[in-house]
């Protein structure tokens, strides 16, 4: 997912992401093409992830997150760097949620996290409308409407087991990221087309809503 122009996603990655845990050689990194809308890698359901331990998969790893953070994004699946593996690396940043009180904010808020063959839980029936923009639809936002609490599970860089709980902009990250893994791109999600509209534009919907 690409980050809003209010997400103070400044381009440094965050320390919570242990790069000397990601296997014993180093990663080789590289900064990926990403995959535009209309390229079929992005409409094909990606298979599951064999072994996370792969060097391949942990050079993969480590050049997506080059990429996601290069291309001052929030979130990149794998289908997005060509590769259909159900492989998705994300981040949701404490400046998502200032508004939120310190104990709220722990289900809102997530280091750079890496994840291997996700699922998710939707764990109540609210949801939350949200500007959305993403990485292979670049100059677009649209307004979602997804479910605003979920658990989420899969497998981190090290093929340990992941388990957490999201709400708000952390729930949205992680669902906008999976659907990629299905073929799903973000405009397939909104239910009023007359919100897809160019970056550029936001403003005019910010001032709107405000008002
Ligand atoms: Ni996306």
């Amino acid at each position: 997912m690409e980050s809003g122009p209010e997400s103070g996603l400044s381009g440094a990655p965050s320390g919570c992401f242990d790069r000397a845990g990601a296997g014993r050689h180093s990663p080789a990194m590289a900064i990926l093409k990403i995959a535009r809308m209309g390229h079929p890698v992005l409409a094909r359901k990606a298979e599951p992830v064999k072994n996370p331990a792969d060097p391949g998969i942990q050079n993969l790893i480590a050049s997506m997150i080059e990429t996601m953070i290069d291309a001052n994004g929030a979130g990149l699946a794998a289908p997005q760097v060509h590769v259909p593996l159900r492989l998705v690396v994300f981040q949701a940043p404490e400046s998502r949620s200032d508004t939120l009180s310190e104990e709220e904010r722990f289900d809102h808020t997530a280091p750079l996290t890496v994840l291997i063959n996700p699922e998710i839980e939707i764990l109540g029936p609210e949801t939350e409308g949200g500007w959305e923009g993403c990485l292979s639809v670049p100059g677009l936002r649209g307004f979602v409407e997804r479910p605003n609490h979920i658990r989420y599970r899969g497998l981190d860089q090290n093929g340990q087991p992941v388990s957490r709980v999201a709400r708000g902009f952390h729930a949205r990250v992680v669902q906008h990221e999976c659907d990629h893994l299905d073929g799903i791109l973000y405009p397939r999600r909104m239910n009023d087309l007359s919100q897809l509209i160019f970056e550029s534009e936001v403003r005019h919907w910010l001032k709107a809503e405000s008002e």
